[in-house]
């Protein structure tokens, strides 16, 4: 296993950190190494949490597309407080992120939601995700009938497919280090900038 065991570079801001150990894990990680794993909370303060692909990020935040009628999209709609995980296990090293989720404008989802191939879209308009599917053979038939309803390849984003942006309120980057001694810095947002500090392992 590669060893990626030298401290967290403190001096840079956490999004500049952020697009380095990105960088790394882009050129490490076999497979998607824009996983991240969502956690959210329902309306009656259960957790739950699955993996999303991270699309873009800025020092605005970070953003993912879903269905904003999924099991996701509907605890969203009712508390906006999520955390994201990055978990890269060739660099051994997580990055956690906590805040405020809110849906990114039409227009950007519009122009992300017309870069994806056409499978994609027509996915997007076949799946109710997150809803009891009686047989594999309704999905399939149900792609079938938006294929033939947008045989002129011009397929519109459906509304209830959107892009979110997570706005970070605290980033913990976390490096394996010898004897579980691991290094952790948080930055957590106090006004108009980070507060950082060291943690335990
Ligand atoms: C590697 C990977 C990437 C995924 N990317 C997304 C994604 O970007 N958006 C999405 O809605 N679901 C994505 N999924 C599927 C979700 O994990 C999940 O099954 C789905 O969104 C339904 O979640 P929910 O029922 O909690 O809303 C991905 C799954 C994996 C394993």
């Amino acid at each position: 296993m590669q060893s990626n065991q030298k401290l967290i570079n403190s001096n840079k801001k956490p999004i500049a950190l952020f697009q380095e150990w990105f960088e790394e894990a882009k050129k490490s990680e076999i497979n998607d190494p824009n996983a991240m794993n969502l956690a959210t909370i329902s309306s009656d303060g259960k957790p739950s949490s699955r993996i999303v692909l991270l699309k873009s990020y800025d020092e605005t935040g970070f953003v993912f597309y879903t269905n904003s009628n999924s099991k996701k999209g509907k605890a969203i709609q009712k508390n906006v407080s999520v955390a994201l995980n990055f978990h890269w296990k060739t660099l051994q090293r997580q990055i956690r992120i906590e805040g405020n989720v809110s849906q990114i404008s039409s227009t950007d989802a519009d122009e992300y939601y017309n870069s994806r191939p056409l499978g994609s879209r027509i996915g997007a308009w076949a799946s109710l995700q997150s809803e009891e599917l009686d047989d594999r053979s309704t999905l399939i038939n149900k792609v079938k009938e938006f294929e033939k309803k947008f045989s002129d390849n011009d397929v519109p984003r459906p509304v209830h497919w959107n892009g979110y942006l997570v706005t970070p309120l605290l980033i913990e980057f976390w490096q394996d280090m010898p004897f579980r001694l691991h290094d952790r810095l948080e930055f957590r947002r106090e006004k108009d900038d980070w507060v950082t500090r060291k943690l335990y392992p």
